[in-house]
């Protein structure tokens, strides 16, 4: 199974930007433990960051036909952007948002997510380990779908 993970605005900051509400973690970091748990899983995984809202839509499309499913965090994006929305919806894969902080905890714009609505399932508010949850998810979905 072939999952791509897509990472939006700002979030190659990890591990600098905002520790008290993101962590110290780094993406790269986060990654790696991404792939150990993928691993016994049988699971191969395709990163990708941007902070281009475009080159995140064009991901998206790329992902029709070469991936099961996406596991994403739009970052910032999700609660401006209707072209991921749209570009998700068109691909209509299993995919699963997630967050590292609580959306819902934060300021009011941040408490709306447009991407979401084309998601099978979010998951915020668990730190990094909202990556690894959202991972095992996804994993699910994609086997029920298969099945
Ligand atoms: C975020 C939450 C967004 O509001 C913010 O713009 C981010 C990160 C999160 O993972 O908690 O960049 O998506």
């Amino acid at each position: 199974m072939k999952i791509a993970v897509i990472q939006g605005p700002n979030l190659n900051m990890l591990g600098v930007r905002e520790q008290h509400i993101y962590g110290p973690m780094s993406l790269d970091q986060i990654h790696e433990q991404m792939k150990a748990s993928a691993a016994q899983n049988d699971v191969e995984l395709e990163f990708f960051q941007s902070n281009l809202e475009g080159e995140i839509v064009d991901r998206i499309q790329e992902c029709l036909g070469t991936v099961d499913g996406i596991l994403i965090n739009p970052a910032a994006f999700s609660h401006t952007s209707i072209a991921i929305k749209d570009a998700l919806s068109a691909v209509n894969l299993p995919t699963v948002e997630v967050h590292i902080s609580n959306i819902y905890k934060r300021e009011e714009f941040r408490q709306k997510s447009i991407t979401a609505g084309a998601s099978t399932g979010v998951i915020t508010g668990f730190g990094p380990f909202s990556y690894h949850l959202g991972l095992i998810s996804l994993t699910q979905i994609i086997s029920e779908v298969k099945a």
